[in-house]
C-alpha cells in the first residue's frame, strides 16, 4: 500500500463529530449537518499545501504584500447520492469550485458499481478535481468514478472520504496510487454485506431519510 498516498484526519471536532454520526439513534437531519460539518473541516486540511503566491495590494492604512491562492482552479465532485452530504461543506471553504456529479451505486447482488449519470465542468483536465463519498466500502465505487473521471480527462484528482475500509483503501492505492486519499476513519472491515464494521449504515439512506 503507498501510505503516503492515504491521510487520516482525526482532527478532535472531527473525531467527536464523526461518533455522533456513528450512533443509530442520530437522525437525519443532525447526521446531515454533522457530515457537512466534517466535510468543510476535511476541506480545510486538504487544502493545506495549495500553493500561493504574492499579491500587492493597498488597505485602508498602507501598502503591503498578501496572499492569494495560486494553483490550479477546484471542480468538486460527488459520488451520488451520499457524496452529495460533503459538498456544501467543500464549497462552503472554496465558493468558486465548480461542482461536477458522478452517479454511481453500488448493486446489493454482485457488489460492483453501476454508473448511472456523469456531467463535469468542461475544463476538467485544467483542474484540481475533489471527489466526495463518505464511504469507502469495498473500494469499487470509488475506484470506478476515478477511471470515469481520468476518461474525461481530469489530471489532478483528490478523494476524499468519511469512512474507509481497509479492504478499500487497498483497492484505491493499488488502482489509482496517483491519487491522494484522505479518511476521517480507519475502520475494522467489511461484514458478509460488504458494509462497513462499525461504520454508520447507509450512509445515503441516513443522510436522504430513506431507510
Ligand atoms: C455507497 C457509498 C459509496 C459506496 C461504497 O453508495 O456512498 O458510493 O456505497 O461502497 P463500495 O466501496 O463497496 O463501492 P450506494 O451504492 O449505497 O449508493 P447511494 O449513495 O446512492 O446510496
Ligand atoms: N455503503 C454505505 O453506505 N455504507 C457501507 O458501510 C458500505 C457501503
Amino acid at each position: 500500500m503507498a501510505e503516503k498516498m492515504v491521510t487520516l484526519i482525526d482532527h478532535p471536532l472531527i473525531q467527536h463529530k464523526l461518533t455522533l454520526m456513528r450512533m443509530k439513534e442520530t437522525g437525519t437531519k443532525d447526521f446531515r449537518e454533522l457530515l457537512e460539518e466534517i466535510a468543510m473541516l476535511m476541506a480545510y486540511e486538504i487544502t493545506r499545501d495549495f500553493p500561493l503566491e504574492d499579491i500587492e495590494i493597498e488597505t485602508p492604512m498602507a501598502k503591503c504584500t498578501g496572499k492569494r491562492l495560486a494553483g490550479k482552479k477546484v471542480g468538486v465532485v460527488p459520488i451520488l447520492r451520499a457524496g452529495l452530504g460533503m459538498l456544501n461543506g467543500v464549497v462552503n471553504m472554496i465558493p468558486a469550485a465548480r461542482v461536477g456529479h458522478v452517479g454511481l451505486y453500488r448493486d446489493p447482488k454482485t457488489l460492483k458499481p453501476v454508473e448511472y449519470y456523469c456531467k463535469l465542468p468542461s475544463d476538467v483536465e485544467e483542474r484540481m478535481l475533489i471527489v466526495t463519498d463518505p464511504m469507502l466500502a469495498t473500494g469499487g465505487s470509488a475506484s470506478a468514478a476515478l477511471t470515469l473521471l481520468k476518461e474525461k480527462g481530469a489530471k489532478s484528482i483528490i478523494l476524499m472520504c468519511l469512512v474507509a475500509a481497509p479492504e478499500g483503501i487497498e483497492v484505491i492505492t493499488k488502482d489509482h496510487p496517483d491519487v491522494p486519499l484522505y479518511v476521517a476513519a480507519i475502520d475494522d472491515g467489511l461484514n458478509e454485506h460488504a458494509y462497513i464494521v462499525p461504520g454508520l449504515g447507509d450512509a445515503g439512506d441516513r443522510i436522504f431519510g430513506t431507510l
